[in-house]
């Protein structure tokens, strides 16, 4: 655990070149000297929200007052190729060249939309990631992937483009409205989960002062997921192998957001599902134990209510993860765990255990 408030580094290394995460409180303020430090001083064009410029416009733009400034809505229901036309429509107007910058300050959305729209113009400028929500600084800003949905699913048009620099400002998180702060708690859990018992234990045994969003009490949790992530894509860019293990929850909790449209539940809390899902089949195959189950059930209930799930068919959830399967190139993994802090990639989880698991979680035949 890292007690320290002075901002921390964390490498990354991408085929497209090493990179560094730094966090910390005050990091917003010093986002101008970051950027020349890592050659990026002229033609820096911010994407933003509404949302988030009503709360830190004014220090956004003193951070980096000759930025141009490009506010795009975020949310899921925008996050497709017509929102990137509207960034492309403002470099133009711009005439923003290869050597342009753009720095994503926003949610996953903002990161992944803005992060598409720079790998693409003029085939590829720069991009800064300054993430604003507990999920985009523990997860989306890291790692690269970028990009939109299309009506036939999520994320299906992207790109791997690593970031120059990601800017960690636990700042931002003041703001965060409290539903969302708990969304990406979930995914802190996940990462305890998978790779840390020592980082679920910490989170699980205070989770009071985690909601007072104290900085030094966020850092080092937010540090802890960002080393996780960033050893696991430094060694596994493009998920052929051990990057697959951050999709724990991932499959029940995408079909969970499937079948309701993207509209009842945030991201995270369709994970926390899917956290109790994978945490329930690996116990019934005796991979998994029954305490170590139950520990996670009663973080998962301690973090809050979770949108009701008693009135989807069991069966419409089934089809929706097969239709990811063939999303998958046919193969249906279910990353499930073994003892809190480590998990493995299985293949060969049946229908009859998912109906069985889905059943346990309240869901209807
Ligand atoms: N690229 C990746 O590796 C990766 C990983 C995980 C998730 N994602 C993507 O991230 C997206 C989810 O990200 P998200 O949960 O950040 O959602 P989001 O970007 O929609 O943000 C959630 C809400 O918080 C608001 N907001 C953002 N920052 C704020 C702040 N500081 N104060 C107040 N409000 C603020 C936004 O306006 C929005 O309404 C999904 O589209 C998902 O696919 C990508
Ligand atoms: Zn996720």
């Amino acid at each position: 655990m890292h007690t320290t408030t002075e901002a921390v580094r964390i490498d990354v290394g991408s085929s497209a070149g090493a990179y560094a995460v730094q966090a910390g409180p005050g990091l917003l303020g010093s986002l101008g000297a970051q950027l020349r430090d890592v050659g990026l001083g002229a033609r820096q064009f911010v994407v933003s929200s509404p949302t988030v410029w009503r709360f830190h416009g004014t220090a956004i733009a003193q951070a980096l007052p000759d930025a141009h400034t490009i506010l795009i809505p975020d949310g899921e229901r925008f996050k497709h190729l017509q929102t990137v036309n509207r960034i492309y429509e403002a470099l133009g107007a711009a005439a923003a060249e290869r050597e342009a910058a753009v720095i994503a300050v926003g949610g996953g959305v903002i990161g992944d939309v803005a992060g598409f729209a720079a790998a693409t113009w003029m085939r590829g400028v720069a991009l800064v990631q300054v993430p604003t929500t507990l999920v985009a600084q523990v997860d989306s800003a890291i790692g690269g992937k970028v990009g939109v949905n299309h009506a036939a699913g999520k994320n299906l048009i992207g790109a791997f483009h690593a970031p120059r620099l990601v800017a960690i400002d636990p700042a931002f998180l003041a703001t965060l409205p409290r539903r969302e702060f708990r969304a990406g708690l979930y995914e802190v859990v996940k990462y305890g989960i998978m790779a840390s018992r020592e980082l679920f234990d910490r989170v699980a045994g205070d989770l009071d002062s985690l909601f007072k969003r104290r900085p030094e009490r966020l850092v080092p949790t937010i540090v802890d997921c960002c080393r996780i992530k960033a050893r696991i894509v430094t060694a596994d860019e493009r998920e052929a192998g051990e990057r697959r293990l951050l999709n724990l929850g991932h499959t029940v909790g995408h079909a969970l957001e499937a079948v309701t449209k993207y509209r009842r539940f945030r991201h995270g809390e369709a994970v926390a599902y899917g956290l109790l899902a994978a945490a329930r089949i690996a116990a019934h195959r005796g991979l998994f134990a029954e305490d170590e189950r139950h520990r996670i059930a009663d973080v998962i209930t301690a973090l809050g209510p979770l949108p009701s799930v008693a009135d989807l068919s069991i069966g419409d959830v089934l089809e929706a993860i097969r239709r990811d399967k063939k999303m998958s190139r046919g193969v249906l993994r279910f990353v499930l765990p073994v003892s809190i802090g480590s998990a493995q990639v299985v293949n060969d989880v049946q229908a009859d255990e998912i109906v069985k698991t889905l059943t346990e979680l309240g869901m209807r035949s």
